[in-house]
């Protein structure tokens, strides 16, 4: 049966690249999307999303926004990463649907009392939605939430701050929350999604992909590769974070991990945000995360060039 989820997600290039991973593969049931402020503002986060959705020709999903702000910080966005839209870089269609009129957390609410079965919270943004939902439903979250899993966080990396992932970096007390609720967690760090490129020839590639999905991620993927090229990054091609995390939910076996307890650092001038990951479980903490560390590159990208073409 397929597994059903909920997407959290401040779209941003990868982010619509996890979705349409979602939308495209049988194994997975997107009930609903939700956004957040991230890479961009949170107006037009929730027009990627719905702009997305409308090109995948899913507007039955529903969408909500959520938070306009970090809970405690003030918004900082990656309009260098991801442009001015959010999603520069492809023609993409206004959105023909409405927006749901209700918040993010009770759209996510409603989901999960209209479905019997468990479901997966898949947040591939900062955490302030999820935050904000184990706030103020936290009943309805250990009943009807199995999992977690997120895009976010790094093992002795960062890309945002020396020591510091974007997503955790804009929100740290969103994730202290999130991180430290008791639920089932599975995290794709920077350490995995670093090695998670995809290279420029495979970027050519999609653009023999001759339908409306892969000719827009031919832009997409274009102009999110250029950002990475910056040689201090040491990177050969593009690193495709938030598609790992729906790529681990359709085949785990693509993967390694190992599990351990993951905190965050919400005080340290230098280090506020970073994930504090006990991998030689010196703390005693409860082992509360599954961390995807390494990745069949080759798998992965099969599974974008399939899902892609699955819309032909
Ligand atoms: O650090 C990478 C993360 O930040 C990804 O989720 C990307 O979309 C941005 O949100
Ligand atoms: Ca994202």
């Amino acid at each position: 049966m397929a597994k059903k989820i909920i997407l959290d997600c401040d779209p941003g290039h990868d982010d619509a690249l996890a979705m349409t991973l979602a939308v495209a593969n049988p194994a997975i049931d997107l009930l609903a999307v939700t956004t957040s402020a991230g890479n961009q503002t949170p107006d037009k986060t929730l027009n990627n999303a719905m702009r997305m959705l409308t090109l995948l020709q899913r507007e039955d999903i529903p969408v909500a926004s959520g938070n306009q702000t970090p809970l405690v910080k003030p918004l900082e966005t990656a309009p260098e990463v991801h442009g001015e839209t959010g999603l520069d870089g492809a023609d993409l269609p206004d959105p023909d649907f409405a927006v749901q009129k209700m918040t993010a957390i009770e759209l996510i609410a409603k989901t999960l009392r209209e479905n019997d079965d468990q479901v997966t919270l898949v947040v591939t943004g900062p955490m302030t939605n999820a935050a904000l939902f184990l706030r103020v439903y936290p009943d309805l979250a250990r009943k009807k939430i199995d999992q977690i899993v997120f895009m976010g966080g790094a093992m002795g990396l960062g890309n945002w701050r020396p020591s510091v992932e974007f997503n955790i970096f804009v929100d740290p007390e969103a994730a202290k929350i999130v991180l430290n609720f008791g639920i089932p967690l599975v995290m794709a760090p920077l350490n995995v999604t670093h090695k998670a490129q995809i290279m420029k020839d495979e970027i050519e590639a999609v653009k023999e992909i001759k339908n409306p999905i892969g000719q827009a991620f031919y832009g997409l993927l274009s102009f999110f590769e250029q950002y990475h090229e910056n040689p201090k990054w040491g990177f050969t091609g593009a690193p495709l974070h938030d598609p790992c995390t729906i790529a681990w939910l359709i085949d785990p076996t693509m993967f390694k991990t190992d599990k351990m307890n993951v905190d965050v650092e919400t005080q340290g001038d230098l280090t506020r945000g970073e994930t504090v990951c006990d991998c030689y479980r010196l703390t005693g903490k409860p082992v509360n995360t599954e961390v995807l560390l390494d990745i069949d590159r080759p798998r992965f990208i099969r599974l974008i060039m399939d899902s892609l073409k699955s819309f032909d």
